[in-house]
């Protein structure tokens, strides 16, 4: 990614198209308030103000009434479509509602609504490695858990060895075509990828893993969301 491509506007497709079943109750979880804020506004905030994201595509769920309507946020333009049944599905769709002004072979960052509490610094190194890179980058966790194995009556087979063993995060960082490529052809094949890498792997690509801190969860549980606010209590 050329400066000139960074000035004419990196995009990012946030996929909010998802019931929250692990999360349970009435609200998909991109829509309980936070802090007096809606989660979305939370995460679309941690993208958009950064100066080099210059508008974003929210990807909602068919027939949801609870979108506020922005037409814009932080001053930048949003965009919205509908998902489909999985996320991958909600990211194509996603990536064919990015405005023309987004070429094939620009950089696009996709970025889980669930994931509100993206630190600058971390957009910040995504994108300074990733433009550098060929394919593109993801953030990444090292796992820190002993990982075991288990066998179907429950027992542990094994212990499996974490060394270079990751947690994909989001934002990841591809461009357009190529993942729109990636993700139409996982689709043909009847392959459910659940991060944009994936895809991307798939065709034989190798990106790069961006060290990202473990701020940047996933609000998966209300464990999660509690975290969250918790967070968000230290940093005013
Ligand atoms: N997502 C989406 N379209 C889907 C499924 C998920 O846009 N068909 C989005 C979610 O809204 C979320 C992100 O992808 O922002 C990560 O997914 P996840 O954390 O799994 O959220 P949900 O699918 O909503 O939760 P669950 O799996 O517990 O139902
Ligand atoms: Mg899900």
């Amino acid at each position: 990614m050329t400066p000139d491509q960074l000035r004419g506007g990196l995009w990012a497709v946030v996929p909010a198209a998802g019931r929250g079943a692990r999360f349970g109750g009435d609200v998909p979880k991109q829509y309980l308030e936070v802090a007096g804020e809606l989660l979305l506004a939370h995460t679309l905030r941690a993208l958009l103000a950064h100066p080099k994201v210059h508008g974003a595509v929210v990807v909602l769920a068919e027939g949801d009434v609870r979108w506020p309507g922005w037409r814009e946020f932080e001053g930048k333009p949003l965009r919205t479509c509908a998902g489909g049944d999985a996320r991958a599905d909600s990211v194509l769709a996603g990536l064919a509602a990015l405005p023309d002004s987004v070429r094939a072979d620009d950089f696009v960052l996709v970025h889980d609504a669930a994931r509100p509490n993206l630190p600058a610094a971390d957009l910040d190194q995504l994108l300074e490695r990733g433009r550098n890179d060929p394919v593109g980058a993801i953030l990444a966790a090292p796992v820190r858990d002993t990982l075991k194995r288990s066998g179907d009556d429950g027992g542990i087979d094994r212990t499996e060895p974490r060394e270079r063993l990751w947690r994909a995060l989001t934002p990841q960082l591809f461009r357009r075509l190529q993942l729109t490529r990636a993700l139409e052809s996982a689709r043909a094949a009847g392959v459910d990828v659940t991060d944009e890498s994936m895809a991307i792997e798939r065709q034989g690509q190798r990106p790069l893993l961006v060290e990202g801190s473990d701020d940047n969860f996933k609000i998966t549980t209300p464990a999660d969301l509690a975290r969250f606010e918790f967070a968000l209590s230290r940093r005013s």
